[in-house]
Parts: structure tokens; sequence; C-alpha cells
């Protein structure tokens, strides 16, 4: 393993509603393959610092008032050595993100340093796999990289319409073109950065990195893996435990 980096810092946004699940459970608690999804999700990252021999510091940003439900989730199932901090959200995911990023430096929590790898990770993509997240922190590590994201090559061709219109303006090169995922990762003084500007401008993106983009930094895709499916829609259950199936 190449990175330079000692310690790994991951905010996981957990504060959504699942409004496309149609369900009245919480889907992060929802089973896919008889483990809740969230538990997959921290294990996953649990797995990958154990892996490297890395340090790994967490925050939690769940709805508001349910901290105190999560912080017993967390410590009964011990994941308390992994989850430094339960923050509560915000009713977007740019805000929840935000509220994360402040809690990085509470002062009960260990402040990353400015060039440390801040990870961002949906608690509801719980197939993420080592290989995926060895190669951002190798990214923001090593090769100069400010803020990167994990991305695949789309399988299908995507057209364009005119604002407001179902009629097709442009089909952009297949080529050219990767659906993101999570993680999307920065380093420290670079995402504090993004995010404090955006509070103040009231900018609001449904990804991370395009605040990056947004205030002039280079944002790198890294390769990522199609497996890594966001638990979003009830199919997407059925999908994931299919995939589990073909990775174990
Ligand atoms: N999220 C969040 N705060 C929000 C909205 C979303 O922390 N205000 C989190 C979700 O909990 C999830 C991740 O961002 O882990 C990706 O969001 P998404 O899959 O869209 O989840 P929900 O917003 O919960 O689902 P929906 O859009 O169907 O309501
Ligand atoms: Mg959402």
């Amino acid at each position: 393993m190449s990175f330079s980096h000692k310690k790994l810092y991951v905010i996981f946004p957990a504060a959504g509603s699942g409004t496309r699940m149609k369900s009245d459970k919480n889907k992060l608690l929802m089973e896919v393959g008889s483990i809740p999804v969230i538990d997959r999700t921290l294990t996953a990252f649990r797995k990958f610092a154990d892996e490297s021999g890395i340090e790994l510091h967490s925050i939690l940003v769940v709805s508001p008032g349910k901290t105190e439900e999560w912080a017993s989730y967390i410590k009964d199932r011990d994941y308390a050595s992994i989850v430094d901090t339960i923050t509560e959200g915000g009713d977007t995911r740019t805000k929840s993100v935000g509220n994360g990023v402040s809690s990085l430096s509470d002062p009960d929590f260990p402040v990353p340093g400015p060039d440390d790898a801040v990870f961002i990770h949906d608690a509801a993509r719980c197939l993420i796999d080592s290989d995926s997240l060895l190669r951002c922190l190798e990214a923001i590590s090593d090769d100069g990289t400010d803020v990167c994201v994990s991305g695949v090559k789309t399988k299908n061709t995507i057209k364009m319409v005119k604002s407001g219109t179902t009629f097709v303006e442009s089909t952009p090169d297949r080529d050219l073109l990767y659906e993101v995922q999570t993680p999307q990762c920065f380093k420290y003084s670079v995402l504090k950065e993004c995010y404090e500007r955006a509070q103040t401008d009231g900018f609001e993106a449904t990804d991370d990195t395009a605040l990056a983009e947004h205030y002039g930094y280079k944002v790198r895709i890294i390769e990522g893996s199609y497996s890594n499916i966001k638990i979003t829609t009830p199919e997407d259950i059925v999908i994931a435990e299919a995939l589990l199936k073909n990775m174990q």
C-alpha cells in the first residue's frame, strides 16, 4: 500500500428521510443479507482501517432529534471505537455534510491536520469495498490531488434535454461521462474552506465535490466500483443482495 497517511477521517451523512424507499422503517436500518445497511457501511470502513493499519475517526450525521437513539445503537454494536461523534444533519445533504464538517473541529474530536484526508461517504452505500477506498486514499495522499470522487463510466447513453421540455438538445459522448458515487474525498483545509464558503453563499449541490468545482478546485475522478450502489429504492435491496452473493 502506498499512502503516507496514518489517519483517515470520515463523515457519514445518515440524516436523509428515505422518501424513495417508501417504508416506515429508516432505510439505513433495513437489512441487506440479514445485516442492517448502516452496519455494513461501518464494518466496511473498519475492515479497511484494520487491513491498512490506519487510524479511523468518523462522524455520523443523523436526523435532528435522533442523536441519542443513534448513540445507543453505535454503543450497543461496538462501533464507538470508529464513530467519535454523532451530530445532527439538516434538511439538505449539503447542510448535513456541512454540519459534519463543522464537527471535525469540535474540541472533543481529534481535529484533522490541513493535509489529512477526509472522506464523505453515504451511509446508504453499504457495499463499498476496500480497493475503492484505497484508490481514493492513495490519490489524496501521494499525488498532490486536493479533491477526488469515486466514479464509474456510465453504461448507458445519456441525453440532455432543453430545460423544462422533453426535447433532446444533445447526446454527450458516453466515453466522457462518469456516474459519481461516494466516497468523495478532500484534503481537510480544502473541505473546510469549501463548506464555509458554501454556507456563506447558500450554495447547495447533491454531490460534495461540486462545491470544490464551484470554488475553482480541480477534482479528479478515481475508479470506483459498479457494486458500490446506493440503497435508494426497494429494488436496491434485491440488487444489493444479489451483488453480495457475487462478492463473497
Ligand atoms: N442525507 C443526509 N441529509 C439529508 C439528505 C440525505 O445526511 N438531508 C444522507 C442520506 O441519509 C444518505 C445519503 O445522504 O445516506 C444519500 O442520500 P439519499 O440516498 O438521497 O438518501 P435520502 O435522502 O434519505 O433518500 P430520499 O432522497 O429518497 O429521501
Ligand atoms: Mg435524498
